[in-house]
């Protein structure tokens, strides 16, 4: 298959990255660039893990193919602390025991980010919504509900 040289604009770092015309977002992100914190569980387009940001809305990046964000502004988890710094998100989760295996959370956490920006005072039900493209298959929810609520809280403070 021909490959050609693409460029990628990932956590705001410009890469270089020789690809084919089939490779997925998800492939360039954990295969080439390192980046592993996106998930991939069913590969389908089914359950939101491998969620990330493309120009700031939540995409699956398991079903998006590399080739139709060049360019774009790329955001995922990695992307979110700064040094040490955890997001507020990534404290909520991490405060209010919404982690069990983890596989879920960087894409629950991603879809978040994009929800609260789009409105920063959620209610529970509004936050159930958002979040209903993202399956867990261990919490029941209620703690990553829980976890979101608290971030927006803390956003609206001033958090980061
Ligand atoms: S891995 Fe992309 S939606 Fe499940
Ligand atoms: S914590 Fe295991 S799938 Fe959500």
């Amino acid at each position: 298959m021909k490959k050609e040289i693409a460029s990628f604009k990932v956590n705001d770092r410009a890469h270089e990255v020789l690809i084919t015309p089939n490779m997925t977002l998800s492939e360039l992100l954990r295969e080439h660039l390192g980046l592993t914190g996106t998930k991939n569980a069913c590969g389908a387009g089914e359950c939101g893990s491998c969620t990330v940001l493309v120009d700031g809305k939540p995409i699956l990046s398991c079903s998006t193919l590399a080739i139709a964000v060049q360019d774009k502004e790329i955001l995922c988890i990695e992307g979110l602390s700064r040094g040490p710094e955890l997001h507020s998100l990534q404290e909520a989760f991490i405060d209010a025991g919404a982690i069990q295996c983890g596989f879920c959370t960087p894409g629950m956490i991603m879809t978040a980010k994009a929800m609260l920006e789009g409105n920063p005072n959620p209610t529970r039900d509004q936050v159930k919504e958002g979040l209903g493209g993202n399956i867990c298959r261990c919490t029941g929810y209620v703690k990553i509900i829980d976890a979101v609520m608290g971030a927006a809280d803390t956003l609206s403070k001033g958090g980061k």
